[in-house]
């Protein structure tokens, strides 16, 4: 794993309920202790559930993520929730250009690209999510979807910016949620193959000390293998992070392949 620290982080989505999100977050602290010097790991509730689990996850030594936020801090965009607000609910990094934001809420590049500024503009870190869907890799087309996501993302942001405070998610569409999972070797090759577009945008020494998630049926099973690759440097878990044991066991192995 070499120089840069591992960063898990859960992405609970459209779950869990009040009583469900008090009761994870209350597992996922004794459950996370072991680890947490070594590992950074977040939590991303549903806007609604930050106020009322956000402080828990804090003194449990997590960092709280908003799952969306939309660009300014104010205004007549009914039914959204800003940066600023999300901030000031105490999230420390913000998710965007997650698969489903881009292909079930169709998220523009554009609109991608205008929050993934402001959430990093506002000091806030930044997990981009990128990757192709299955017809994409089946045409080989994998690196150039990537390629195209981060440049169409990224361009123009502060390299200084980039190197404190962006996380890539590499999660292909085709893996999410599906149990599917991509071999640990193409992971490794997509991540490797990020890296060098990150390298180009920024340089080569913000490339090496930007961490790269994968995402898509991570899972205590595969786990291990997946964060043993060179570039994967953590995970962003869906549907294993509802469950305070399993996601437990997904940090353990991000501990696991740290140097000593
Ligand atoms: P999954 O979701 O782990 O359930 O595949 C990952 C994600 O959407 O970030």
């Amino acid at each position: 794993m070499g120089v840069r620290r591992p960063f898990v982080a859960g992405n609970w989505k459209m779950n869990p309920d009040y009583a469900g999100a008090k009761a994870l977050t209350e597992a996922l602290g004794p459950a996370l202790a072991p680890y947490l010097g070594s590992v950074d790991v977040g939590a991303c509730p549903t806007h609604l559930h930050m106020p009322s689990c956000g402080p828990d996850l804090r003194k449990a030594g997590l960092l709280v993520g908003a799952q969306d936020a939309y660009p300014g801090t104010t205004g007549a965009f009914t039914g959204e929730v800003s940066v600023a607000m999300v901030k000031e609910c105490g999230a420390s990094f913000v998710l965007t250009g997650h698969s489903e934001r881009r292909h079930v809420l169709m998220e523009t590049d554009a609109l991608v690209r205008e929050k993934t500024h402001a959430a990093l503009d506002a000091g806030l870190g930044c997990v981009l999510c990128i990757g192709e869907k299955i017809e994409q890799r089946e045409a080989g087309k994998t690196d150039e979807v990537n390629r195209h996501q981060l440049e169409s993302a990224l361009a123009g942001l502060d390299e200084a910016v980039a190197k404190e405070r962006l996380t890539v998610a590499y999660e292909p569409v085709w893996a999410i949620g599906t149990g599917k999972v991509a071999s640990p070797q193409d992971a490794q090759d997509a991540h490797q193959k990020i890296r060098a577009v990150l390298a180009g945008l920024f340089s080569q020494e913000t490339a090496d000390s930007i961490r790269i998630q994968y995402g898509g049926s991570m899972k205590p099973e595969n786990a291990a293998e997946l964060l043993a690759q060179p570039d994967i440097d953590g995970g962003l878990i869906g549907g294993a992070a509802l469950k305070a044991d399993a996601f437990a066991s997904i940090v353990e192995a991000a501990a696991g392949v740290v140097s000593p």
